[in-house]
């Protein structure tokens, strides 16, 4: 098996595993996402507290109560999107990074031997969905 082949795998198998045992893996996956990329501005509990929040036009919001925002329940698609970054706010600028885009270009570096020879974005999906399962862990915290 092809290195690239290997690695997404063990990508998609890491990301089932975080879905069904996410509580009481060893390797929280989701949250180790979310600590060393959302933490700085989202606060390590998603409470919109982190230390990078103060330097921006607009506060982080809140992760913990996005489902509570939309009568309980985690509006995944519209997140996804955001997280992606393919759609933009209504009005004012974005302070949030490209999320898709940061991860294709991270994906590309650890994976320089692969020579693009993988399915970049089954990882970046993979990536975002990891996320969108530690948030709705984090809702109503
Ligand atoms: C540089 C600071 C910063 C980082 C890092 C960051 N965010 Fe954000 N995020 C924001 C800001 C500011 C907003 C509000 C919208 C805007 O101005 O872009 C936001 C909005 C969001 C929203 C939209 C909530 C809603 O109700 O629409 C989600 C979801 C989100 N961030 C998730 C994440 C995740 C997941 C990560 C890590 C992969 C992350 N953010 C990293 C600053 C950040």
């Amino acid at each position: 098996m092809k290195f690239a082949t290997l690695s997404a795998s063990c990508l998609a198998l890491a990301m089932c595993s975080g879905l069904v045992f996410a509580q009481q893996a060893k390797t929280d996956m989701g949250k180790r996402e979310f600590e060393a990329n959302c933490a700085s501005c989202h606060g390590m509990d998603g409470r919109g507290n982190g230390p990078l929040g103060n330097l921006l036009r607009v506060g982080p919001p809140d992760l913990t109560q996005l489902a509570k925002k939309n009568q309980g329940i985690l509006p995944m698609n519209r997140l996804y999107e955001v997280i992606e970054g393919g759609t933009v706010a209504a009005h004012g600028t974005r302070d949030m990074p490209i999320w898709g885009r940061e991860y294709r270009i991270d994906d590309a570096e650890h994976l320089k031997e692969a020579r693009g020879n993988y399915d970049a974005n089954a990882l970046v999906r993979a990536r975002i969905l990891l996320l969108l399962e530690y948030l709705n862990r984090l809702q109503g915290r």
